[in-house]
Order: structure tokens, then sequence, then C-alpha cells
């Protein structure tokens, strides 16, 4: 089983290759290969069994598409983590509290011009939903734990919002939870490509006016929370899945 772990930032997926806190992944470390290809580097190893491709795909749906893509056409994935930050939308989502995608949907696709819902076009859907099975894992992962991880909607659009009423108007129009840049994207390739995956973002901002600053001082403590609780997921894969 090969799983891809991705993020849009460095500091996104720079836990994972943090050896020092957490011992296996020292495993990972010594024996890991990195390829540059289109822009973005793929670290391939091996860890408790199962193989392993991680990339940030810099910011953006686009850049998103090209590195979910890969991973699964290039790299082989057969299943795609996705970990991260993301602005809350819900008032009951405070600073380092984790979100799992249960619908992702992209704010900023629009053709209403034509009669269409905002989010979709034709032959696509508004909302596309990850794994059903990878939620269950994450379930059982906040539950042996303690971790009060919350499911919901997350809207996705090249915007970084920060602005109560582009922020309200998400909220309404999507019945949105949390917003960030890449979710979305990454939710359409699995789909069209029949990859299972799951979206993981601790929030780091409320998306409001101050939200520049709170991004800048909880990127790294959020990311860290979204990765910490990603490679839980995986060593419960492992358990399923390693060969
Ligand atoms: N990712 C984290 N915070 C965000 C925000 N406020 N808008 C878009 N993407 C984000």
């Amino acid at each position: 089983m090969k799983i891809a772990i991705m993020g849009a930032m460095l500091e996104e997926v720079e836990p994972f290759l943090e050896v020092a806190e957490h011992e296996p992944l020292l495993e990972y470390f010594k024996k890991h290969t990195d390829t540059v290809y289109g822009g973005n580097i793929y670290h391939e190893a091996k860890y408790k069994g199962l193989d392993i491709v991680l990339a940030y795909s810099k910011i953006g749906k686009v850049n998103a598409g090209l590195t979910a893509s890969m991973m699964i056409e290039k790299f082989g994935a057969e299943m795609l983590l996705f970990s991260g930050v993301a602005g809350a939308v819900n008032p009951q989502l405070k600073i380092g509290d984790l979100i799992a995608a249960t619908h992702l949907c992209q704010h900023d696709l629009d053709i209403t011009a034509f009669g269409h819902p905002h989010g979709f076009v034709p032959e696509g859907k508004v909302y596309v939903e990850p794994s059903q099975h990878l939620l269950h894992i994450a379930k059982e992962v906040a539950d042996e734990k303690g971790i009060n991880l919350k499911g919901g909607i997350i809207a996705t659009g090249d915007q970084f919002i920060a602005d109560p009423e582009r922020k309200e108007w998400i909220q309404k129009t999507f019945e949105a939870d949390a917003i960030e840049m890449e979710g979305a994207a990454v939710a359409v390739i699995c789909d069209a490509l029949n990859v299972p995956f799951f979206v993981l973002r601790a929030i780091s901002d409320t998306a409001d006016t101050d939200a520049t600053f709170d991004f800048d001082e909880f990127l790294k403590h959020s990311s860290k929370v979204s990765s910490s609780f990603i490679l839980a997921m995986i060593d419960k894969i492992s358990d399923d899945y390693a060969k």
C-alpha cells in the first residue's frame, strides 16, 4: 500500500520530516529518496511497512491539483492524506482545533451566470466526499486519544480570507465550517481517479480582519497538531495494510 501525505506549505509537511520527536521516522529519514518533478520535491520511503510519498504542493488549487495528480499517477499512491491548516468559519472552531472534511467544495467556482449553483460545473458536483473508511479511522484515533475531532464542510478557493463579509458569504452559501486553499482540488482529483482520500486541517485563524496575523503566529503550531494526528492515523492504517 502506497500512501501520499500531502500539505500545501513547507511548514505543513516539515513535522513529518522532523526526526527527533518521532522515533520511528528515523527509519523513514535514513532511507528516503527525493525526486524533484514539476517544481516540487517528492520524498519516498518505507514507514512501518507502508510505502510513503510525501510532498507539499505550494499554495492554491492548481498547485494542489498538480501535486495530487503526480502523487497518484507518477508515484503510484493508492490513498492520499492531506494535512494542514485552515481558517475557521464555524464559531465553535478555535485556533488549534482539528477539523476533518466530510465534504469539500470550491467557493470561488462560479458559473452562476448560466443558472448553475455556486461551486458547480456541468458533470461535476458541488460537494466531494472523502473516504468513509478514512473518516472512520480518524474517529477511532480521536476517541482513543481523547481528541475533539470535528467533522465538517471545508470550502476551498484561491483566496486567503481575511474579511468578515466574504467569510459570512461562504458560510451562508456552502454551510462551510472552515476555509482553505487546496482541499477541494485534491478531492476532485482523488474522486476522479478513484483514490481514497482524507483532508485534515487544524485551525490557524478565524478568517477575520486579524487572520494574517494569526496565520503567521499559529501556522507552525497548528501544522504540528494536524501532522501528529495524521501520523497516528498512519499507525492505524499500517496495522491494516502493511505487508
Ligand atoms: N488557510 C488558513 N487560513 C486561511 C484563510 N483565512 N483563508 C484561506 N486559507 C486559509
